[in-house]
């Protein structure tokens, strides 16, 4: 896993909780925190910080990663504005994860081992979001699903009927869309 992705874990944990618990997490996971965005860490690197989150606070790793997704986007939407600003809501912009986003992810980040999506559109304001990684990371998938609605004022609802944690062959994000409640 590329380092970004454990600077942004740093910047989520270190702005809603602290950079006390931020230490307490690297020294739980054995891990010594000096990543650098270009870098490549070991994905039970990331496990082993998102079980120590859950056992400090109770949640399942499951609940933080979704957490972390979550928080993430508004950062990378500071770093990327111009992924975002192709598109007017978020159905769109999910759509363009493999051609575009994580096509470009891996020019900037040798090395990087993105998942690949594939989308079934039902019916409107409904996109389901087939993911598939051996990283088996589809609750991390789930939270940046969120937090990209977020950014284009959108609320979702998320069911995940089929999942490889139970056996299935792929992740489906069922996601309906509708306006900001907020
Ligand atoms: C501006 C938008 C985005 C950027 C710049 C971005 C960038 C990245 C980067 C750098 C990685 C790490 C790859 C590696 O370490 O090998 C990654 C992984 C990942 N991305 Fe994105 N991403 C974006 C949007 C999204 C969205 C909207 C989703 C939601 C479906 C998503 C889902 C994932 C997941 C689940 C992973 C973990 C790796 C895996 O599951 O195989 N990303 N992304």
């Amino acid at each position: 896993m590329k380092g970004i992705i454990f600077n942004l874990l740093e910047k989520a944990v270190t702005a809603e909780h602290g950079a006390d618990v931020w230490d307490t997490l690297l020294e739980r996971a054995g891990a010594d925190g000096s990543y650098t965005s270009l870098g490549s860490y070991s994905d039970a690197e990331l496990v082993r910080l998102v079980e120590a989150a859950s056992a400090l606070t109770g949640r399942s790793a499951s609940e933080i990663l979704r957490w972390f997704g979550t928080a993430a986007m508004p950062m990378l939407h500071g770093r990327y504005p111009e992924f975002f600003a192709a598109h007017t809501d978020c159905g769109s912009f999910l759509r363009s994860l493999n051609d575009v986003i994580h096509a470009e992810v891996r020019k900037l980040y040798p090395g990087a081992e993105v998942p690949s999506f594939s989308f079934e559109a039902p019916e409107e304001n409904r996109l389901i979001v087939v993911y598939r990684s051996r990283k088996q990371l589809c609750a991390l998938a789930e939270g940046m699903i969120e937090g990209s609605a977020r950014q284009f004022g959108q609320d979702v609802r998320i069911e995940h009927p089929r999942c490889t944690h139970r056996g299935d062959d792929a992740c489906h994000l069922d996601c309906r869309f509708g306006p900001s409640s907020a």
